[in-house]
């Protein structure tokens, strides 16, 4: 069975589909650290993020390389878990999410690493792009304010300088590129479930999401 969470950045996919694939016994994929993991690699090689080309054969070179365990990232030996959250690569992923190369070379690893298993995905496109036959397709948002909130808070917990102005300020600009870019853009499928996480524990949206998979088992 596959289920997909897809929605914009800050709504809480990441946790509550970690949790719900825990739960469920299926594997997370996480598809915004792959993202994450080639502007990492780009960055540390000393590539031009505009050089589309150079961008797209990082993709490529690392896919092989990068493991993702459900708790964290790896890319060869190294363990980049903590590296791919700051706000650099976050702000600087948007290279790598804009490029239809890597979009591609990236497509063709999710759907590989879920082949004949069940998985939780997560991401922005994986109910209209990589699994538009999922058996379960979940949109999950939350207010701009609660988002950039929670995000801050995310930030700020883990030692980063940030003020809530300039959270809020990335994420919009965020938004706007994810629902903007001509490929794999962030859009709700016809047939996803749209759930708002505002208000609601972390623990409640994980209960909501059992039920919603339950319905569709
Ligand atoms: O979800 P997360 O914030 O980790 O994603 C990092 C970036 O990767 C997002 O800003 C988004 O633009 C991009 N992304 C994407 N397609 C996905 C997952 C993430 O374009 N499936």
């Amino acid at each position: 069975m596959i289920v997909t969470i897809d929605g914009p950045a800050g709504a809480g996919k990441s946790s509550a589909a970690r949790a719900l694939a825990q739960r469920l016994g299926f594997r997370f994929l996480d598809t915004g650290a792959m993202y994450r993991a080639v502007t990492y690699a780009a960055l540390k090689r000393g590539e031009d993020l505009e050089d589309t080309r150079a961008i797209a054969r990082v993709a490529r070179e690392i896919s092989p390389e990068l493991v993702l365990t459900g708790d964290s990232v790896l890319l060869a030996d190294e363990d980049i878990t903590r590296a791919i959250r700051t706000f650099e690569i976050t702000t600087a992923t948007r290279h790598a999410a804009d490029c239809p190369e890597v979009r591609s070379t990236l497509v063709d690893l999710q759907r590989q690493l879920a082949d004949g298993l069940d998985v939780v995905a997560e991401g922005r496109d994986q109910s209209t792009v990589v699994f538009p036959h999922a058996e379960c397709k979940i949109f999950l948002t939350a207010s701009e304010e609660v988002r950039a909130e929670r995000r801050y808070l995310d930030m700020v917990n883990r030692g980063e300088h940030v003020s809530r102005d300039e959270v809020l300020e990335k994420q919009r600009e965020r938004d706007d590129r994810d629902s903007s870019r001509p490929v794999g853009a962030l859009t709700k499928a016809t047939d996803a479930i749209e759930f708002c996480t505002d208000g609601l524990e972390p623990d409640e949206v994980v209960e909501r999401l059992m039920e919603i998979v339950a319905d569709r088992r």
